[in-house]
């Protein structure tokens, strides 16, 4: 936990029109005072993010939504009372907002986390901190402190340490603009939970919803090295012939995957628990990544309710890797990506 001082540094720094770095049960976050527009701005600025792309604001209390949002219907409060504080984030009528924070949109993404040191530290600023995910624009979340050094070495002079986040996946995003809830990005909470709560189905998003989310761009989180998900089934020759003489991770459930078909690649155990697995899914990929491997070879995991923030996930660190499965030659994603 950061001492009395270090809260109250990052506090004046908010204040300040400044950056902190805290830690959020689901990832670490890049927070600002989400009632400055300038301090909003310096956010993007320094992720590299689009100006377009909204963020949430981080709150300290249910009660707190009133004036962020309007029109807030009473299914908001049924979910708030079942999930928050917690990973889960409400887009809502937008009420009092600057344009910088909701994109120009018409609504609002609000959430009250509930990890010790983001509630001490909302409760001493006592207003919205609106915070993105404390990472370049289209890399991997970070869930330590350590993370968020390496993303940004230099311009963030305060991180609060928090330890490892308890969820590692980002929250459950859950839009109530419309008739219907829809599920905009599957997180901790399942869509499952979701219906007990509201008594209602949950819809996937479709094209009508013009919504601008950086995190449900295709290839968002990302690492460099190529990523491919896999059945345990035998690869085909071709796939082979693809591995060979390649620096290859596997991240797998047991030791029997992909056992003859690759030579000696490192590998790293996975949990069958799906909790414990979101839990180290991104620090396990950054570590990966920064060890120059050709490819990390990913054992699929079981295509139940648990694990469809998993595999949403997965799917987004792998997309820029497809190509490889229909290619002959081997291009790091780096090439293609420019
Ligand atoms: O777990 C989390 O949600 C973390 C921690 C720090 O709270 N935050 C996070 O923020 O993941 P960010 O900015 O990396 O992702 C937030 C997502 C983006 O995809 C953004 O476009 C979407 O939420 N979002 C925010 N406001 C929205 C709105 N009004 N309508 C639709 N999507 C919205
Ligand atoms: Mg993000």
């Amino acid at each position: 936990m950061p001492s009395f001082d270090e809260m109250q540094r990052a506090v004046d720094q908010l204040r300040a029109g400044g950056i902190v770095a805290f830690p959020t049960e689901t990832v670490y976050g890049l927070g600002a005072d989400a009632r400055q527009p300038k301090a909003i701005k310096a956010i993007f600025k320094l992720k590299g993010r689009p100006l377009d792309h909204p963020l949430i604001v981080h709150l300290g209390e249910t009660t707190d939504i009133r004036g962020w949002a309007r029109d807030i219907p009473e299914i908001a409060y049924d979910l708030a009372d079942a999930f928050w504080p917690g990973p889960m984030t409400l887009i809502l009528a937008r009420g009092e907002a600057p344009d910088e924070v909701t994109g120009g949109q018409d609504s609002i993404g609000l959430r009250v986390p509930s990890h010790p040191v983001a509630r001490e530290l909302l409760q001493a600023f006592g207003s919205g901190i609106a915070a993105p995910s404390a990472n370049r624009f289209g890399r991997v979340s970070p869930t330590r402190p350590e993370h968020v050094k390496t993303e940004f070495p230099k311009g963030l002079e305060i991180i609060l340490d928090g330890g490892s986040c308890e969820v590692g996946l980002e929250s459950t995003i859950i839009s109530l603009l419309e008739e219907e809830p829809i599920l905009l990005r599957p997180g901790a909470i399942t869509r499952q939970q979701l219906e007990r709560v509201t008594g209602r189905g949950i819809q996937a998003p479709n094209q009508n919803h013009h919504v601008r989310a950086s995190g449900l761009l295709a290839s968002h989180y990302a690492p460099d090295t190529a990523v491919l998900v896999f059945d345990q089934e035998a690869p085909g020759e071709r796939l082979k012939a693809l591995f060979d003489g390649r620096r290859i991770a596997l991240m797998c459930f047991d030791d029997a995957f992909l056992k003859t078909a690759i030579e000696t690649p490192a590998r790293v155990r996975m949990p069958r628990d799906a909790a414990a697995y979101g839990q180290i899914l991104y620090s396990t990929l950054r570590a990966l990544d920064s060890e120059a491997y050709d490819l990390i070879l990913v054992e699929k995991p079981p295509e139940t309710e648990a694990w469809q923030a998993i595999h949403d996930r997965l799917q987004k660190a792998s997309h820029d890797s497809q190509h490889l499965l229909a290619s002959t030659s081997f291009e790091t994603p780096h090439s293609i990506r420019s």
